[in-house]
Formats: C-alpha cells, structure tokens, sequence
C-alpha cells in the first residue's frame, strides 16, 4: 500500500483527499473509532483552525468542535465577528483516540501528511492552532503551548507561507477558565491581523 505521503500528495481536492483519508489503514486509531471527522466550516475560508482530535461526540456525529468545547469555540469565534461560515475546521488526529486520550506523537505523524495536504487544498492566509497537539505537530517543535500562544509563526506550505497563532485550546479553557485571559489576548491579536489583512 502507498504511504501516507502518496496518498495524500495524489488527492486534487479535499472530497478526493477526504476518501483518500477515509481508506487509509496505516493509522491504528482508525480501528477504535466510528468514523472519519475530517472537517467542518468553509473550504474557500480564508482562516483554517486546527484541532488536537474528535472527542465522543464529534466520533458519533462526525464533525469536528460539536461538543463541549466545540460550543466554547464558536464563543471564541463569534467575540471576534466569525462563525463557521468564515473559517474551516479540522484536526490533527482524525480519528477518536480510545477513551479520549492525547493522541500520540507517532499517531500524528502518520497523518500528518493528509493535514498538510488540506491544509495546501484549503490554501488559508491565517493557521490557528489549538493545544499543544496541532501546533508541536504542524510547526514541528517541542516548546509547550504555555509558551508558544500567542507567538506568530509562519508555516510553510507549497511555495508560500501562511501566518500561523498557537492558541490555547478550548477543552483546556473549560478546564482553566483563568488562561482564558490569554486566549482573549490572542483572539485580539488574531482579530487585529485579520482585520489588516482584510480577508473576512
Ligand atoms: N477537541 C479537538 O481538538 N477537536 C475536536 O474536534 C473536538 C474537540
């Protein structure tokens, strides 16, 4: 069977890429799961957010953020004029880790080829990443999210780059509502490039 990397390298559109994903046996957590969650939002979105993993309901209902933390999200995104109209949705790990675990950094590295493609087929001007899942495994460092949020990187993507803020993660703000004094920091300073970019 092709690698991950062919695989996802051959879909020319994220429906391909979506199937490609769906076929793919090369990541065990697919086995415990229900299904697929691939994505949610606006695939000609300007601002793709990415996630750590679906949790129980998003794996029975097979979109990404439609739980707890999914509705802490949408607050997030509506404090600053967007809804899932305006950005597209997915996550590292696209399948339910059993009992909800933390993905592992060798599960993501499986798929992380299939998240590079859609994140080339989306093609966004702004990457948000939440938690430590998606923003260690897509910029491909070990700094910890306490540290990294709120700091602008730029992820390479084809022959470009594309802005991207590490942001604290909502199941995390749900936890510590404290750090949501951060969150609503990085959310500004979100807002603010948005708004120069002027791509909403
Ligand atoms: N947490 C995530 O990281 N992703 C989801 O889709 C749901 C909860």
């Amino acid at each position: 069977t092709a690698s991950a990397r062919e695989q996802a390298a051959g879909a020319r559109t994220l429906d391909e890429l979506r199937e490609r994903l769906a076929a793919f046996d090369g990541c065990a957590l697919k086995v415990s799961a229900t299904q697929l969650v691939f994505a949610d939002g606006a695939p000609d979105a300007r601002i793709m957010i990415i996630g750590e993993g679906p949790g129980a309901d998003e794996d029975r209902i097979g979109r990404p953020f439609v739980g707890r933390a999914g509705q802490l999200l949408d607050k997030m995104l509506a404090a600053i004029g967007l809804d899932r109209t305006k950005v597209y949705i997915a996550n590292v790990a696209p399948w339910r880790p059993p009992g909800n675990r933390t993905p592992t950094p060798q599960e993501l590295a499986l798929c992380l080829p299939f998240v590079q493609r859609q994140i080339e087929l989306v093609s966004p001007d702004f990457l948000v990443l939440l938690g430590a899942s998606a923003a260690q495994t897509l910029l491909g460092e070990k700094e910890g999210i306490m540290r990294m949020r709120g700091h602008w990187r730029d992820y390479l993507c084809e022959n470009r780059t594309i802005r991207a803020l590490p942001m604290l993660h909502p199941a995390y703000l749900l936890r510590a509502p404290l750090a949501k004094a951060q969150a609503w920091r990085d959310l500004r300073a979100l807002k603010k490039a948005i708004d120069h970019a002027g791509v909403v």
